[in-house]
């Protein structure tokens, strides 16, 4: 069968390298894809955001089955356009996509349902956040609306930090639209971990547990970022917090949104905070995490392409899936400046010796291939994956394999995987 996935990403390249792995799999197109995904599939210029090309390429090419993985073409109704035209995708529509394109709505579907969460309260107006923001205890958490590449959410430690964020999204507009509406919610603490889950709306299975990081530096400091590493699992999730999880979380999340007459799925992402009073959601996504997807995926043994065409068929609970009882560690390489201004365009080295070792697989973030050579072309460029049996030889293995890779001005943690 022939599969397009959307995207272009390391989420999309590890996408793509599984799927390659199906036997029942003769062609893979990747649109727009990168330079490290054009080693199995075949790239094609049409941006992830272009829904009438993406049909209409998907029509032409007699696509089987089209997998939609970021967030932009899932809240743009991507599936609902190709499924219109008798096409088979994977991912929500975008009724069901709304859970992660506007964070009002995921908050008000889990209090409605008791589905436990940070408190919160909504603004519209400016001048009102600013009020509020002055009677609050600290820290609080302010969050855009809408869509903002996971970069919507800041931490205030006292008003004036609070008064800042609220100008930069309100006024200033800095991440347009999705900041004109805000959240100020409740500061949580405890330990995050990452949750996927296939569903075809009725049933759920979750995947393994991960963590990703999200600030730039090591011990989490520095801005936020798109994620500069990952693992799983999770030490912190252990069977008896995922069954509450699941109890108290997966499971009314997934049925909430079917009696909202927006059934979902696809990918289900639930970012956690396990805290003192229990399991509660930071956010949920319409889709693989990125770099989650990157840890989560060498551990999957079944055909990914069975499980989602039974996702798709809604029949997700015939379908038995396997997971290796090992740990995978990938640690983000990153361009000087990310995630503020970058280079690009640098010559990647290294990249054959670490290919050779069977325990490593490096998916590309941001590069473009160029004669047979590796450029960097984007803020993150590779995820290195390291698989072992257990995570702290996985972290070993990662950090043994990035020391063999080099680019001007490369930076990365070097705490990934280890707490
Ligand atoms: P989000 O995009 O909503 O997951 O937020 C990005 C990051 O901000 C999360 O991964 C957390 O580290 C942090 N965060 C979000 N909401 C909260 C909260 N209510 N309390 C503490 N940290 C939070
Ligand atoms: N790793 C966070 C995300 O995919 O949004």
């Amino acid at each position: 069968m022939k599969v397009l996935v959307v995207g272009g990403g390391g989420r999309e390249h590890a996408l793509v390298w599984k799927i390659s792995q199906s036997p029942r799999v003769s062609k893979i197109y990747c649109a727009p894809g990168n330079g490290g995904i054009s080693e199995l599939a075949e790239c094609v210029d049409i941006a992830a955001t272009n829904v009438p090309e993406m049909v209409r390429f998907a029509k032409e090419h007699d696509i089987d089955m089209t997998v939609v993985a970021p967030e932009d073409p899932l809240a743009m109704g991507m599936v609902d356009a190709l499924k219109d035209e008798g096409l088979k995708a994977f991912g929500p529509t975008k009724d069901a996509a709304v859970i992660e394109s506007s964070k009002v709505f995921a908050k008000r579907l889990m209090q409605k349902y008791g589905i436990p969460t940070a408190e919160y309260r909504t603004f519209d107006d400016y001048h009102k956040a600013l009020e509020y923001a002055e009677t609050v205890r600290y820290p609080i958490v302010i969050k855009a609306e809408g869509l903002a590449l996971g970069k919507g959410v800041i931490i205030a430690n006292n008003t004036d930090g609070a008064k800042q964020a609220l100008k930069s999204m309100m006024v200033d507009n800095v991440f347009g639209h999705a900041g004109q509406r805000v959240i100020i919610e409740e500061y949580l603490t405890g330990s995050e971990v990452t949750v996927l889950a296939f569903t075809d709306g009725k049933s759920i299975v979750p995947m393994v547990s991960s963590q990703d990081h999200k600030r730039v530096y090591d011990n989490d400091e520095g801005a936020n970022t798109g994620g500069m590493g990952a693992f799983s699992p999770s030490r912190m999730y252990t069977a008896k917090v995922a069954e509450q999880v699941e109890e108290t979380i997966i499971k009314p999340t997934i049925e909430a949104m079917a009696k909202e007459g927006r059934p979902f799925q696809g990918v289900l992402y639930f970012g956690l905070m396990l805290t003192e009073q229990g399991p509660k959601v930071l956010e949920y996504n319409a889709r693989f995490g990125d770099p989650e997807t990157q840890v989560v995926l060498p551990r999957l043994k079944t055909d990914i392409v069975d499980i989602f065409e039974a996702v798709i068929d809604k029949r997700l609970d015939q379908i038995d899936i396997q997971w290796d009882d090992n740990a995978a560690v990938c640690v983000v390489l990153a361009s000087g400046g990310y995630p503020g201004e970058y280079k690009k365009g640098y010559p990647i080295t290294g990249l054959d010796r670490v290919m050779e070792d069977p325990q490593t697989v490096v998916f590309h973030s941001g590069t473009r291939k160029i004669d047979g050579e590796y450029y960097t072309n984007g803020g993150r460029v590779l995820g290195v994956t390291a698989v072992a049996d257990d995570l702290d030889s996985a972290v070993k293995k990662a950090y043994e394999s990035v020391s063999k890779i080099h680019f001007q001005d490369m930076h990365y943690r070097r705490d990934i995987g280890r707490k």
